[in-house]
């Protein structure tokens, strides 16, 4: 079949694509005959990228500025979600890290970094699913990081709000089970964007090359996974045991963690 007989896939929101990870999306979507709203606040770099996808693609594709630390912005981008029928897939990938001590760190961009990576993701989460659900069909991607398993250096927050991603996203996942609706939760490792600049990154520069991936990698394995029906994706992991042998753990956790009796090693044995 060509591409013009094909069935159209819908229209995908993207978000955080005026650059890195969320450009690659915008362009492997494209290729894939989505017709596209990017989001992000740079206006000219969101024009120029829809210009240029509608030039390569038989697409539409529309800039759509918007912060996403801010309520306004947040409000522009559910609405969307709620009254364009056609949008069939959001990925929720705009996000920020800065490289400090949480005592360095300025309280707004703290407030920033939540607004973006939690307040935001969620909110557009749920606008996605509420919709999604209501169409019987749609998906949703939630960028997480490798950053959300264990605490690292310099990046307090961040590696926290990405935390909230891992558990937030898997719980949206019980929430769709049994419908048509996807939920995939994508974990980069490190990988080569802007994002470095923008977190300060010029200490991240000692990371060796064999360890940071291209976003072009880590969105192509990202779409592999979803097409293979993940759930978790994570594209730089070789050993997938790993990560659900964490989860597995995590749920058993959970269970231990439910009992009356205070843990003998208290000492509160009555
Ligand atoms: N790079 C890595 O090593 C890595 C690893 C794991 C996970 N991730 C995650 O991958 C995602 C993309 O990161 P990236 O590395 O591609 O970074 P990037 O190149 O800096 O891209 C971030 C995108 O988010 C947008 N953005 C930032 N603040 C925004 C706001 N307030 N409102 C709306 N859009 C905003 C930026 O556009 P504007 O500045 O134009 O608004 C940009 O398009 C993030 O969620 C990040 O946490 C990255």
């Amino acid at each position: 079949m060509t591409q013009s007989h094909a069935k159209k896939p819908g229209t995908a929101i993207v978000t955080g694509a005026s650059s890195g990870i969320g450009k690659v999306y915008a362009e492997r979507l494209a290729a894939r005959g989505y017709d596209l709203v990017l989001v992000a606040r740079r206006q000219d770099r969101l024009q120029r990228i829809a210009a240029e996808l509608q030039q390569r693609f038989p697409v539409n594709a529309e800039a759509l500025a918007a912060d996403l630390s801010t309520p306004d912005g947040i409000r522009t981008v559910s609405e969307r979600l709620s009254k364009d029928a056609a949008v069939s897939l959001l990925v929720n990938n705009a996000g920020f890290s800065t490289l400090k001590p949480l005592t360095q760190t300025p309280d707004d961009t703290i407030e920033r970094m939540i607004a973006l990576n939690i307040t935001a993701l969620t909110a557009l989460s749920k606008a996605a699913l509420v919709a999604f659900k209501d169409r019987d069909a749609g998906t949703l991607v939630n960028i997480g990081s490798g950053a959300g398993f264990s605490p690292y250096p310099g990046i307090p927050v961040y590696g926290s709000t990405k935390a909230y991603v891992f558990l937030f996203t898997q719980s949206l996942q019980h929430e769709v089970a049994g419908t048509p609706v996807k939920v995939q939760l994508v974990l980069p490792g490190a990988v080569i964007s802007e994002g470095w600049e923008v977190a300060g990154g010029g200490d991240l520069d000692p990371l060796p090359e064999s360890i940071v991936m291209t976003t072009e990698d880590c969105v192509d394995a990202a779409l592999s996974g979803l097409d293979q029906g993940e759930t978790v994706t994570a594209p730089s992991l070789h050993d997938a045991s790993v990560l659900s042998d964490h989860v597995a753990l995590s749920a058993t956790l959970l269970q231990a963690m439910f009992d009356a009796k205070p843990a003998e090693r208290y000492g509160l044995t009555r």
